[in-house]
């Protein structure tokens, strides 16, 4: 006879509720959206079905909802008025992120705003720094990057992330906003950031493609895991509050190593591509989107995942609610 019956712990919906191992939040959930300059713009981003460029005011009322559905953070992209070299309007507090990230805490303080801080959707190469030929010059970048975060910190962002790939960001960023007073404002790295085919929609979405070449020379070989975990190191080194990893779910090996050697919180980017594959198979009807969403949303919380940035939270909230 057998008499261990895994079986029986799946009997009903109540007794597997009771032995479920992972939960999915609400909480666990940050919204990621894209600012524009302008009023009452509301313009679907085709690459990005149901996701919208968002004039400020639209942004406000998109955070207040947010807010209402239980979702405790936004983070904000945005796509500047003008581009130079330098990628300048990224700390220009007249800039759409800035004026977006003053407007949603004074509307709604209670939510955690998070400003992701790059250059390359400011700058006319599209790269994420300041060109030498075309190199991107680490340490000159990091005086940039110091701007940008401040002039985040003095919109009003309650979490900085950078998401660069520059060495010694975080140790220059803290710095800076140490200087500032900004001492409980928080950082979190993307540390673990691949050279990836997945953000293909969001570059379309925020217009932020390379002129030239790629993100190689700074962002992660997808091929490797060792280095991950250095990246991981250094960043707790410098005083990363967060550490990510980005993309997620082919990246959920990654997210298992690092959740066990470390004790600060993980988070994951689902990134746009994971999330353009997921809609246009739903369209198509060759997929239930709801079950899948679910799905792989759980998968990385049970792979090590305490935060989750994604463009599915809004349903999610919605579902899970
Ligand atoms: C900017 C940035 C990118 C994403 C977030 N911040 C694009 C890139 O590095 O090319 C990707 C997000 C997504 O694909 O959803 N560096
Ligand atoms: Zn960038």
């Amino acid at each position: 006879m057998i008499k261990l019956r895994p079986r029986r712990l799946r009997i009903s919906e109540n007794m597997r509720s009771m032995v479920r191992e992972t939960n999915l939040s609400v909480k666990d959930l940050i919204y990621p959206i894209f600012v524009v300059a302008g009023t009452n713009i509301r313009e679907e981003i085709p690459s990005m079905p149901e996701c919208y460029h968002l004039s400020v005011d639209n942004a406000v009322e998109l955070a207040k909802k947010i807010a209402a559905l239980g979702i405790p953070a936004v983070e904000v992209f945005g796509l500047p008025e003008y581009k130079d070299e330098l990628g300048s309007s990224a700390w220009d507090m007249n800039s759409p992120v800035q004026k977006a990230i003053a407007a949603i805490k004074k509307a709604v303080p209670e939510l955690v705003i998070v400003g992701d801080v790059c250059l390359c959707q400011y700058t006319t190469h599209g790269h994420c720094g300041k060109l030498c030929g075309d190199y991107v010059d680490n340490d000159e970048t990091l005086k940039l990057l110091q701007k940008v975060a401040v002039s985040q910190a003095e919109a009003g962002a309650d979490i900085i992330a950078p998401s660069d790939m520059m060495d010694g960001r975080i140790s220059a960023i803290r710095d800076a906003l140490d200087d500032k007073n900004f001492v409980n404002v928080s950082i979190m790295s993307y540390s673990v950031k691949y050279a990836s085919a997945y953000y293909g929609p969001f570059r379309d979405a925020a217009n932020s493609a390379p002129q030239f070449g790629n993100r190689k020379q700074y962002q992660m070989d997808f091929a490797n895991i060792r280095e991950a975990l250095k990246e991981v190191e250094l960043d707790l080194a410098e005083s990363a509050d967060i550490i990510m990893i980005k993309p997620a779910l082919a990246y959920l090996d990654v997210v298992s190593k690092v959740r066990e050697r470390i004790n600060r919180p993980v988070a994951v980017y689902n990134v746009s591509g994971e999330y353009a594959m997921v809609k246009s198979a739903a369209k198509s009807g060759w997929i239930d989107e709801k079950r899948i969403v679910i799905e792989n949303l759980t998968a990385m919380k049970r792979a090590g995942a305490d935060i989750i940035i994604t463009y599915h939270a809004l349903d999610v909230a919605e579902w899970i609610r």
